[in-house]
């Protein structure tokens, strides 16, 4: 997957390309691009943003600034999707982490201050998602929550059993994720459930999916 970013901030992705999954599949699955909107803004003195028409607090990221990105990066605006990252979006859950995924190419457009002029919503991006609903000050948070959502489903970013009992996976119905516990088996009197101990992989597989179930149904 080419997944290209447009930020004010593109240092803000550095230490998460260092981490796995994104780390794994780099430069392999998944071809990273970061791009400042500063690098391509035809004002003066790298200004990206402006004051909002009609008044009102803060700055508004200007449509020739970003339309201006698009042209220098890929001639205009790509046929692959945009996304605008805005607690105005479509909210992100694994079923539209797996619509992603499964793009060979992804750019995501975030925003800060009090956001997008409109016209780059509805003619420079083909889509539009929020992370959840709440607002925070800039999308790179975002945009890092899409980078390693979408990595972890690439091919050889994590082993394929791990990604497949996950919450919200097909193989658990959609449900969460079983209770998981590791050494020791007791401390402080908190005892392992005995049924992992036992090396009944039947029954362990049985217990797992009755306790998804239950977690599922709360
Ligand atoms: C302070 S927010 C702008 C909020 C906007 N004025 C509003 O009320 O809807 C600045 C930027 O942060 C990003 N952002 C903030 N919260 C987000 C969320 N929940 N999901 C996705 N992006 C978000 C977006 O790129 C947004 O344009």
């Amino acid at each position: 997957m080419q997944l290209d970013v447009f930020t004010l901030v593109p240092h803000a992705f550095a230490w998460l390309t260092e981490q796995r999954p994104v780390a794994a599949v780099l430069g392999d699955e998944l071809d990273l691009r970061l791009f400042s909107y500063r690098d391509y803004t035809p004002l003066r003195a790298g200004q990206v943003d402006d004051e909002p028409y009609g008044g009102g607090a803060g700055m508004v990221l200007r449509v020739d600034v970003v339309a201006a990105a698009l042209d220098a990066v890929y001639g205009g605006v790509p046929e692959h999707r945009v996304v605008a990252l805005t607690p105005q979006g479509r909210q992100l859950t694994q079923e539209v982490v797996e619509e992603l995924a499964a793009d060979p190419a992804l750019t995501l457009l975030s925003s800060r201050s009090e956001g997008f002029d409109e016209r780059i919503v509805t003619h420079l991006a083909s889509d539009a998602i929020s992370i959840g609903p709440y607002v925070l000050s800039g999308g790179e948070l975002p945009a890092l929550v899409v980078l390693d959502a979408v990595a972890r489903r690439l091919p050889g970013a994590i082993r394929e059993e791990s990604g497949a009992y996950e919450s919200f996976s097909g193989e658990l119905e959609g449900g969460l994720e079983y209770p998981q516990y590791t050494r020791p088996a007791e401390f402080r009197g908190w005892r392992v459930p005995e049924v992992l101990l036992s090396g009944d992989h039947a029954r362990i597989a049985g217990w797992r999916a009755e306790q998804s179930r239950a977690r599922s149904a709360r």
